[in-house]
């Protein structure tokens, strides 16, 4: 990613240009770039090998987040999703925040933990100390059962116990998985440690499974951003990388709109009502990069809510503080992605969205995501603490009905401002845009 993720007017390219722009940027064959993508690169004969009952494909829009640089190096994002302006939304506050040098992300820890659990246990406390006792048979056990994984460097690395009450003990195994996602790998871990677990236990053995509460395996990311940088940038409705260069937000100053930020997020702090919707608005940004990989988004989404409600009220995963002029945002919940195995195997538009990140680890891809969180997160607080979310949605809205309307070519963006600035987004009123249009003058 040599010439950076910076693109300017990329959003006004025709969708042949755009492919070429990525395809020399991420020094990727165009030919083998846009097989990839045609049909969305999975064929009927291999669905019908990979799930149940297959009837055929089911498409999503695949495009590439700009401008985001993560710990000093800039990465074109791809990103799936049927949503409209969330890749533009993310794309335009990273092109905010790469003015401050970009996001800072770490992985926390990189361990999946699998869960074994037994009931009817005589004495649980006793049953807990002589399981902890037995970690290390425990793990030699367990290390056995995933050969491939130890000779890529993972494997199982520590042993908790867990009493739970009401005569059940879980046992946490915990797996470093490398590169993979691991699921496979960690209920192969535990089911191996079941039977010896329940005989040290002295209980009845019940079941083995990863834990999608993955809290050993987090993500950090934070970025901040200059004041100046929330006024001066392009519409907060999130058209920057399609749309004009536009209006101010409001009436508002930079520094207001930084405390507006702030306001909202401790809206968030206060009210799970409001905090699963500034959630929501994260995980458009990381769901959007998990699909584009081939990655579990429904465990990701299952272990950030988990991970949102572990103080026993449901929280914002980002929050927004002030600092002198500077908005600063910090973004930590659990990611179990992998770069390795699974969907990949079969999905050659998965492949081609690791090969245009050029990310090198699954923890590499976990902090870009965890990145393109943050961002997606300020653009909505941009936009809900200025003007609305509803302006620059419904102009990105447009463009779809636009289409749905039969609107072609340069059609679409003609139809698109006209019923936009009408208000009224309709396939109807596009329809009849549309006609009117087209009409011999
Ligand atoms: C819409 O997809 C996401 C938002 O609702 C997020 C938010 O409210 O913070 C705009």
């Amino acid at each position: 990613m040599s010439e950076g993720s910076r693109i300017p007017g990329f959003y006004k390219l025709g969708l042949a240009e755009r492919r070429a722009a990525v395809s020399s940027r991420a020094q990727i064959d165009l030919a083998e770039l846009e097989h990839a993508l045609e049909a969305g690169g999975l064929d009927t004969a291999t669905a019908d090998k990979v799930v149940e009952n297959v009837l055929g494909i089911y498409g999503l829009p695949f495009g590439v987040a700009l401008n985001v640089r993560v710990n000093g190096t800039d990465r074109l994002v791809p990103m799936v999703v049927e949503e409209p302006s969330v890749i533009a939304a993310a794309s335009n506050a990273a092109r905010m925040i790469r003015q401050s040098g970009g996001f800072r992300a770490e992985v926390v820890e990189s361990l999946m933990i699998g869960q074994v659990q037994i009931t009817d246990v005589e004495h649980p406390a006793e049953a807990v100390a002589r399981l902890e006792a037995a970690a290390e048979r425990l793990l030699a056990l367990a290390t056995k059962a995933v050969p491939n994984l130890i000779a890529r460097g993972g494997g199982p690395r520590a042993i908790v116990v867990r009493d739970l009450g009401q005569r059940c003990i879980v046992l946490h195994v915990l797996v470093d998985c490398k590169d993979a996602m691991g699921a496979n790998l960690v209920n192969t871990v535990a089911e191996a440690l079941g039977p010896v677990t329940a005989e040290i236990a002295g209980g009845t053995l019940g079941l083995r499974i990863l834990s999608n509460l993955c809290d050993r395996r987090r993500v950090h990311a934070t970025c901040r951003v200059h004041a100046r940088e929330l006024v001066s940038s392009p519409r907060s409705s999130k058209i920057a990388e399609r749309g004009a260069e536009s209006d101010r937000p409001g009436e508002l100053d930079g520094l207001e709109i930084v405390d507006a930020i702030v306001s909202a997020s401790r809206f968030a702090e206060l009210d799970p009502y409001r905090a699963a919707t500034h959630n929501k608005g994260i995980m458009n940004g990381i769901d959007a990069v998990v699909l584009a990989t081939g990655n579990d988004f429904r465990a990701v989404e299952a272990g950030a809510h988990a991970y949102a409600a572990r103080s026993g009220r449901y929280a914002p995963l980002a929050v927004w503080r002030r600092d002198g002029e500077d908005l600063v945002g910090e973004l930590e919940l659990p990611l179990s992605l992998g770069i390795v195995g699974g969907t990949l195997r079969v999905h050659p538009t998965a492949r081609l969205a690791l090969k245009i990140l050029a990310v090198s680890s699954a923890d590499e891809l976990a902090m870009v995501a965890a990145s393109v969180g943050l961002a997606s997160n300020l653009s909505a607080l941009r936009a809900l603490a200025t003007e609305g979310i509803q302006r620059g949605h419904m102009s990105l809205h447009a463009r779809s009905v636009a289409s749905a309307a039969g609107a072609l070519g340069d059609e679409v963006e003609l139809i698109a401002a006209r019923i936009a600035g009408e208000g009224l987004v309709t396939v109807e009123s596009a329809a009849r845009a549309l006609s009117a249009l087209r009409r011999p003058r």
